[in-house]
């Protein structure tokens, strides 16, 4: 996406392109699942017909692809016209070796895809057992014939296949129960996809056996059991709380993620063991316990048999990678706080925080800190404890907290913006041009609201900084 001069945020394993100018607006994101497995999401509008030449190395990537907005055309190179891909169709691409598919993306049109692309070579590469049998079930499921053909496949028009486009494409959450919904939809989404292509017929009319309210109840469980996380939870206190049956919530939960009630459990035990792991110094032994496990061994074994790595070593890799730790909260100043004492606070902020290699940006409005703080995983924990106990203010809500690979205030001990007047530390944009009340009276905090607010917060301290050095 050279050219379009988009506003790029990466995480780990995640990057979003947001596009806001000439070119047009929307944003293009992009999963990794795992090596061999990524997924790209558009929900974007552009000005000019959109062309992309995917060029396929020697491995031949599948590409599986689904509107749930929109349409687009496609065509190998060899071929002179081009084929309308409908909303709503289910479609499948394997290009030659060596060769591509051009995809036209046509302007003015509210464009909502999600692709996803497969490479079994890389996935082939794994030693988890799914991941082998994804590659297994591809190759029996398309058993392409000759290994040069170009193949494409425009199968029906699929209700269940849109159920869990639209349901990647909605979900703005990023924490764990968050990250769990997109992935498990996109695996659901491609489960299906592979399950029209070989009968195309039987799941023609598909329907959810269950309503929507219903399976967006299903969607809140994971808040339910993160809270109980370090308890033996059973199905039915889980249904008696969300007040659906025992088997509804079984079907459901297989419906939405694919896997049994138990594998769920499984699976968010394990996901939170791993956020443990990046959000505090506790030994091995005593997240396995924190997330409800008794035994290390096999705490151990089914962590290595869902990821690949033991948790020792999934720790160590990521150790050693150096990443960076991000964290941001929103707090209430002490009512007796005066803007002297938020001068001194900026004040130990930038002198301090150098010294850590720690650099971040804070708001200050109408009684309200926001603040992200970025660095070495150790310090940043170390700084915020110290922050956490800080009595100049309270009812502290972290917003996000993760690992992410570049810095965002990379030139800033702590960029600050405010309009109360009468500070006098240097402040480097205005929140006039950040709607903040708009964000901070809402009562919906998710971490998407937060990411949106800090790529406007970076980009007014940008510019700011590009002006005063002009
Ligand atoms: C809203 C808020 C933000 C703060 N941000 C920072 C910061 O970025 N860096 C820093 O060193 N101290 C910051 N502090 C001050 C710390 O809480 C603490 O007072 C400081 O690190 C000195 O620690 P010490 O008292 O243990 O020496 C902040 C305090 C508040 C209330």
């Amino acid at each position: 996406m050279d050219g379009y001069d988009g506003d790029l945020i990466e995480n780990l394993g995640a990057a979003k392109m947001t596009i806001d100018n000439n070119h047009g607006v929307g944003y293009i994101s992009l999963y990794e699942l795992m090596p061999g497995l990524t997924a790209w999401i558009y929900n974007i509008n552009f000005n000019k017909d959109l062309v992309i030449d995917m060029r396929f190395m020697e491995d031949r990537p599948y590409y599986f692809g689904y509107n749930v907005s929109g349409y687009q055309l496609q065509k190998f190179p060899e071929e002179v016209d081009y084929k309308k891909i409908q909303q709503g169709q289910n479609f499948v691409i394997i290009s030659k070796p060596n060769s591509s598919s051009e995809f036209v993306i046509p302007k003015n049109i509210s464009y909502k895809c999600c692709y996803i692309i497969i490479n079994p070579k890389l996935l082939n590469e794994s030693k988890v057992a799914s991941k082998l049998k994804l590659v297994s079930d591809l190759a029996e499921s398309f058993k392409l014939k000759g290994d040069s053909d170009p193949y494409r496949y425009f199968g029906n028009i699929d209700a269940r296949i849109g159920t869990y486009a639209d349901i990647v494409l909605k979900n703005k959450r990023t924490d764990i129960t968050g990250r769990l919904i997109t992935e498990g939809a996109i695996l659901r989404m491609l489960g299906s996809q592979i399950e029209a292509h070989a009968h195309d017929s039987s799941t023609h009319n598909f329907k959810p056996a269950l309503t929507k309210s219903k399976l967006s109840r299903i969607t809140n469980i994971g808040e339910y059991i993160l809270s109980n996380i370090s308890e033996k939870i059973s199905i039915d206190e889980i249904s008696l709380h969300l007040r659906i049956s025992p088997k509804k919530l079984q079907s459901g939960i297989r419906f939405l993620y694919g896997y049994s009630a138990n594998e769920y459990l499984t699976r968010l035990r394990l996901e939170h063991s791993k956020e443990l792991m990046h959000s505090t110094e506790m030994n091995i032994s005593e997240i396995c316990f924190a997330v409800g496990y008794q035994s290390k061994s096999y705490f151990s074994k089914i962590f290595l048999d869902t990821f690949g790595n033991t948790p020792s070593a999934y720790r160590k890799s990521y150790e050693d990678a150096n990443l960076l730790y991000d964290i941001s909260y929103r707090s209430l100043a002490e009512d007796s706080l005066t803007v002297k004492n938020v001068d001194e606070i900026i004040n130990i902020a930038r002198e301090f925080n150098p010294k850590f290699k720690i650099t971040g940006s804070i708001i200050f409005h109408r009684n309200i800190f926001f603040q992200i703080i970025e660095g070495p995983k150790k310090e940043v924990l170390t700084l915020f404890k110290n922050i956490c106990n800080d009595r100049r203010h309270k009812d502290i809500q972290v917003m996000w907290r993760g690992f992410k690979i570049k810095r965002e205030f990379d030139e800033w001990a702590m960029a600050t913006i405010s309009d109360e007047g009468e500070l006098e530390v240097v402040i480097q944009g205005n929140t006039k041009n950040l709607e903040l009340s708009n964000v901070l009276g809402k009562l919906d905090r998710s971490a998407m609201e937060s990411e949106s607010l800090w790529r406007k917060v970076r980009n007014i301290i940008k510019l700011d900084a590009n002006e005063s050095a002009a």
